[in-house]
């Protein structure tokens, strides 16, 4: 059975379709203290798959809760999905006394399961981190899907070196253009600094390509410049369109003409879904 966090409930229905799994009936509470409860009613099956983004504090303990109920209702085997992986950017200790906070994460998880999958960790070391068997699948490339056919001369940008395989990741799928990428300075979690591409960005439809939009800091950034430089139509394009507080609104000041992401995140922006390439690899290692 596909067992769904509060947090991802679509793709839960979308990766039951997938399997030909059945989607479990699941009650997401809240006690008057604030302690959540996530109940499986009528759980009934040998394997569970609990599909659950963790883009939250009360999204994690919900996991470990989904976890443990289809321990206690007679699963035999616990497969978790983690579509959208938080705590994955702590993934050191940048100052003294700091905790690695996605090895605490991932160490809990794997107390409750018998393999995991991640769309898109933010860096792909962090399956390390685990106690269980990990498969990490990449969703980049079906981020060309909804890119308009014909694009001017296309351009494929990542906002720092480090993201670049995702833009030739979608560039690939797409079928043709060039890819290029910024440099990016963080100053701070909403404050980051992006200095031009080399490349001439005149008269050219742009998609910018970064595996998160969180704050919308590092993505406005990029788009300000390319519309500046005269650029024809700019996406922003993202694995995980997280869009908190007023991401939306900087994007859409900054000049920009769409927004795609995908399913590990819901939002209105989420027209990719990853069900298919998180199916085969529940399905894979279930052939292994
Ligand atoms: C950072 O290295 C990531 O790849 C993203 O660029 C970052 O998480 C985006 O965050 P924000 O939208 O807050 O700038």
């Amino acid at each position: 059975m596909i067992v769904s966090g509060a947090a991802s409930q679509v793709l839960a229905a979308r990766l039951a379709t997938e399997l030909g799994e059945p989607l479990a009936a699941v009650e997401y509470d809240r006690f008057p203290d604030g302690e959540t409860l996530a109940t499986v009613p009528e759980f009934d099956a040998d394997r569970a798959v609990v599909v659950a983004t963790t883009a939250t504090n009360d999204a994690w303990v919900e996991l470990l809760q989904l976890q443990d109920a289809v321990r206690e209702a007679g699963a035999s085997e616990v497969v978790t999905v983690v579509p959208y992986m938080g705590y994955a950017r702590q993934d050191q200790s940048f100052a003294d006394g700091q905790p690695i906070s996605a090895r605490a994460m991932a160490r809990a998880l794997s107390t409750g399961t018998d393999r995991a999958v991640l769309v898109n960790p933010h860096e792909n070391s962090v399956a390390d981190f685990f106690g269980c068997h990990v498969t990490v699948c990449d969703a980049a490339g079906r981020l060309a899907e909804p890119l308009p056919e014909g694009l001017a001369d296309p351009l494929f940008l990542s906002p720092d070196a480090g993201a670049v395989g995702l833009a030739e990741a979608v560039r690939d799928a797409y079928g043709g253009g060039e890819v290029d990428f910024f440099e990016k300075i963080r100053h701070s979690g909403t404050d980051v600094e992006i200095s031009p591409s080399d490349a001439d960005t005149g008269g050219r439809d742009v998609a910018i390509v970064d595996d998160i939009i969180a704050t919308g800091s590092t993505m406005s950034e990029a788009v300000a410049h390319l519309t500046a430089d005269g650029a024809d139509r700019v996406f922003a394009t993202c694995v995980h369109p997280l869009l908190v507080g007023n991401a939306r609104l900087k994007l859409e000041r900054a000049g920009i003409d769409r927004i795609i992401g995908t399913d590990t995140v819901e939002r209105d922006v989420s027209t990719v879904s990853v069900a298919p390439i998180v199916a085969a690899a529940v399905d894979a290692v279930e052939a292994a």
